[in-house]
Order: structure tokens, then C-alpha cells, then sequence
């Protein structure tokens, strides 16, 4: 895929599978807008590996990062071609505690992982319709597909992003592409201390192994290059969904 002079928006791409997609992005051509909450050491120096970048630091719940990032696009190259929606938070409580999800997790889980994300989309809109060719990429979860995942609050979440998904898709306007890659379990700072989770997976999964942060990357390209395909969210699970 080449995505020469191309410029794409990676929110939480310090680290894991937002920093394995800015790569690709960035090994394809495009000039990248990292961003991360608070990691800025880790997200300036990826920003300067990535050759034509910038980093931009913000909570993408906070309506201001929004503007931020796609202010920083603009400014700095008069344009925005991608937004890949990776940031994401959990909630401390395992899914079956039913008792111990409070309204305060809710409050943040949702204000990041769904509110964020669409303050981040809609500000993007308007330079994505703009583009010959725009995107939205949306990182979701097995966790909002199947009954599984790091906390309730957590899976409600990215099952609502599939859905914002499907509803952007069909309205976003001006030939603007919007999908979802929900990954399975993936090593990456989030997971490192799932050990049991992780030789579940391996034990269980038909493909015998968690992911790597590349794995989810290969799939995101993939779709990315995918220009008739809008409204879809493709699972990369190595088969998980199909034993849990
Ligand atoms: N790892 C898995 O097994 C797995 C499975 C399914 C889905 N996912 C999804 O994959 C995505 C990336 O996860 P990961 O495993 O790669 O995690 P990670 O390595 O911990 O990276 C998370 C990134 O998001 C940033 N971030 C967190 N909250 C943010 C906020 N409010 N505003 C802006 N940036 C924020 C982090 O920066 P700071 O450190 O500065 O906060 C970091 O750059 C998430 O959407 C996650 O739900 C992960």
C-alpha cells in the first residue's frame, strides 16, 4: 500500500498495537499524528522514529484533544486522510463482579473508549470528506462480541464502538470508509502481567498463541487497503471466538 503524503491520526500510539500501526502507516508513506494521555517521553520518541511526525498529548475524553489532533494535521500538512481510534482504557474489576462495577468506572470507561472516540471522529470528519480517499479505523475487542473480556464496563464499551461503527459508516458522508478491528488477546504493555490469560489462550485457541501487536497491525492494513468494504468489523481472535 503506498499512503505517500498521506496523513494519519493514531490515537494512544505510545505503546502496543496503536505504536505497531503507526509503524506500518509511517513504513507505507504516511506522516503521523501520535498521541497518547500521559506516556509523552515514549510518544515524542516515536514521533521522532517516524521520520515526517508529530505528538500530540491529550485524553481524547477531553473535547479539547480532539480539536488538538486534527488541528495538528492541519496546520502542520493542510490535510487528513486517516484516523485510526486506538485509545482505550478498562476498569480494574473482572467481568462477572457484577457488584463491583460503580457508576464512577462507567463514567470513564465510556467517557474514553466511546465518548473519545467519537469527539475524536467527528472533529476528523469534516478533513476525512475532504480526502480522496478517507478512513476511520476503529480498534475494538473480542470483549464487545464475545462474553469475555477485562471488565464490563470495558466490553459494553466496544461493543458500542462496533455499533458507532455501522452508524458513522452509513452516515459519515463524502466516500468515507469506517471499520473496526477487534482484536483477541495481544501482548503488549496492557497484557503484561496475564499470564494465566495468556496460557488460557494458548492452550484453547485454535491458532495456539496470543497475538502480537503486529498481528492486529497486518489486519488493520489490511483493511485500510480495503476500499469497497465500509461498516465491517473483522475479528482477529486466532479462532478464540469460536471456544469461548
Ligand atoms: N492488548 C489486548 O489484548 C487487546 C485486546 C483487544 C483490544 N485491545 C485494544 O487495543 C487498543 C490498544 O491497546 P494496547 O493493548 O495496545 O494497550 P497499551 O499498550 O496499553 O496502549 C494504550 C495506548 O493508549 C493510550 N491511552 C490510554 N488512554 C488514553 C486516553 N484517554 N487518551 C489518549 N491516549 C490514551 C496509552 O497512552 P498512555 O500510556 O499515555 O495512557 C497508550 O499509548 C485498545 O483500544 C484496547 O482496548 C487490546
Amino acid at each position: 500500500m503506498d499512503l505517500t503524503d498521506n496523513v494519519v491520526i493514531v490515537t494512544g500510539s505510545s505503546s502496543g498495537i496503536g505504536e505497531a500501526v503507526a509503524r506500518r502507516l509511517a513504513a507505507a508513506g504516511a506522516r503521523i499524528v501520535v498521541n497518547s494521555a500521559s506516556s509523552v517521553e515514549a510518544g515524542e520518541r516515536l514521533a521522532g522514529e517516524l521520520g515526517d511526525a508529530c505528538y500530540v498529548q491529550g485524553d481524547i475524553s477531553d473535547p479539547a484533544t480532539a480539536q488538538a489532533l486534527v488541528a495538528a494535521a492541519q496546520d502542520r500538512w493542510g490535510r487528513l486522510d486517516g484516523l485510526v481510534n486506538n485509545a482505550a482504557v478498562t476498569a480494574e474489576v473482572p467481568l462477572a463482579d457484577i457488584d463491583g462495577v460503580t457508576a464512577d468506572h462507567w463514567n470513564r470507561v465510556l467517557g474514553v473508549n466511546v465518548v473519545g472516540t467519537f469527539l475524536v471522529s467527528q472533529a476528523a470528519l469534516p478533513l476525512l470528506r475532504a480526502a480522496e480517499d478517507g478512513w476511520i479505523l476503529n480498534v475494538t475487542s473480542i470483549a464487545g462480541i464475545r462474553q469475555t473480556g477485562s471488565s464490563l464496563p470495558y466490553a459494553v464499551s466496544k461493543a458500542a464502538v462496533d455499533h458507532l461503527t455501522t452508524i458513522l459508516a452509513k452516515h459519515a458522508g463524502g466516500g468515507v470508509r469506517v471499520n473496526a478491528v477487534a482484536p483477541g488477546l495481544v501482548a503488549t504493555p496492557w497484557t503484561k502481567t496475564w499470564d494465566q490469560q495468556k496460557a488460557g489462550v494458548a492452550a484453547t485457541a485454535p491458532l495456539k498463541r496470543v497475538a502480537t501487536p503486529d498481528d492486529i497491525a497486518d489486519a488493520c492494513m489490511g483493511l485500510i487497503g480495503t476500499r469497497y468494504a465500509t461498516g465491517q468489523t473483522l475479528l482477529v481472535d486466532g479462532g478464540l471466538g469460536l471456544v469461548v
